[in-house]
């Protein structure tokens, strides 16, 4: 039986905006955030020298599409290298926290070549890829599970249609993770539910240590070697240090509307499956 976490009851005040920002404050996040924009730009600077990409140094919709385009050609190689194969066990721990029923309707948003999307179609639920990037959806067009080129912030399905909405390793990479949300939140049915797959904290200081030293060196150069554009994972690494841990992102799904928030952590926290509920 797993275990599923949740946030503590009393949330802590909020920020005054007077003195330093202690690091779980909403300061501090933003500076954290910030730095994901930083890091993006840096991205974009190098990327921008080629002749095959035309972005701004605005991280723009168009232009994480792009970024995208660049790796999908040896993507789900390079995840399953970058992970030791773990990436595997958590796609299925997904499915598993999913419950996903024969005949249920499952939005895969941001599902990249589609490999999460078939192995929740596994459980006879039908499950649609949803991504703005043609090269990855190209990428994974030979897996036979319908795909949609579509902006997250803003999808083209009506209200209350879907018995569960997942977004996998998505989400860190979306604009406004919040608009995501919200509209994650608009296409499910009342009662459905979210599950939320995302790089996290570990939760074990000295595992901690190593693995921040594991992301920030070794992963971009394993990444230099493998992936078809090496500048991504770059990206890729300031993302993960920056984005919320396992409380703080439970406080934002619930934030955008989601009840009953809970986590379970996996491969110790390296990565966290958050799960919630639309209200009936
Ligand atoms: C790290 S990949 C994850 C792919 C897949 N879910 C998996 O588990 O391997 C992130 C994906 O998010 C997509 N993405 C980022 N922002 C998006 C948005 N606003 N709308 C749709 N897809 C988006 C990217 O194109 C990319 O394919």
């Amino acid at each position: 039986m797993w275990r599923w976490w949740r946030p503590p009851a009393c949330s802590p005040p909020p920020p005054t905006g007077r003195g330093r920002p202690s690091p779980g404050s909403r300061t501090a996040r933003e500076t954290r955030a910030r730095g994901v924009r930083f890091g993006f730009r840096r991205l974009l600077s190098s990327l921008v020298k080629t002749e095959s990409f035309r972005a701004s140094l605005d991280k723009q919709p168009h232009e994480v599409a792009t970024m995208f385009d660049g790796v999908a050609r040896r993507y789900d190689l390079t995840n399953t290298v970058l992970t030791g194969g773990q990436d595997r066990y958590w796609r299925w721990a997904t499915r598993r926290a999913l419950a996903l029923r024969p005949g249920e309707r499952v939005l895969d948003l941001a599902a990249g070549t589609g490999v999460s999307t078939t192995e929740f179609a596994k459980s006879g639920a039908w499950c649609v890829a949803v991504d703005f990037s043609q090269g990855m959806l190209a990428q994974g067009r030979f897996r036979g599970v319908p795909m949609v080129a579509a902006d997250g912030m803003a999808l083209p399905f009506a209200d209350n249609v879907f018995d569960a909405v997942t977004i996998n390793y998505g989400l860190r990479n979306i604009v406004d993770p919040d608009v995501a949300l919200r509209e994650m939140l608009r296409v499910t049915k009342p009662g459905g539910r979210l599950v939320v797959a995302e790089f996290s904290t570990p939760t074990f200081e000295p595992y901690r240590t190593v693995y921040r030293a594991f992301v920030t060196k070794l992963l971009p150069r394993v990444a230099g070697v493998v992936s078809s554009n090496p500048d991504a994972y770059e990206y890729l690494a300031e993302s993960i240090q920056a984005w919320p841990d396992q409380p703080e992102l439970a406080e934002r799904i619930a934030g955008a509307g989601w009840s009953q928030v809970r986590w379970r952590n996996l491969s110790g926290g390296a990565v966290a499956l958050h799960r919630g509920y639309k209200l009936g």
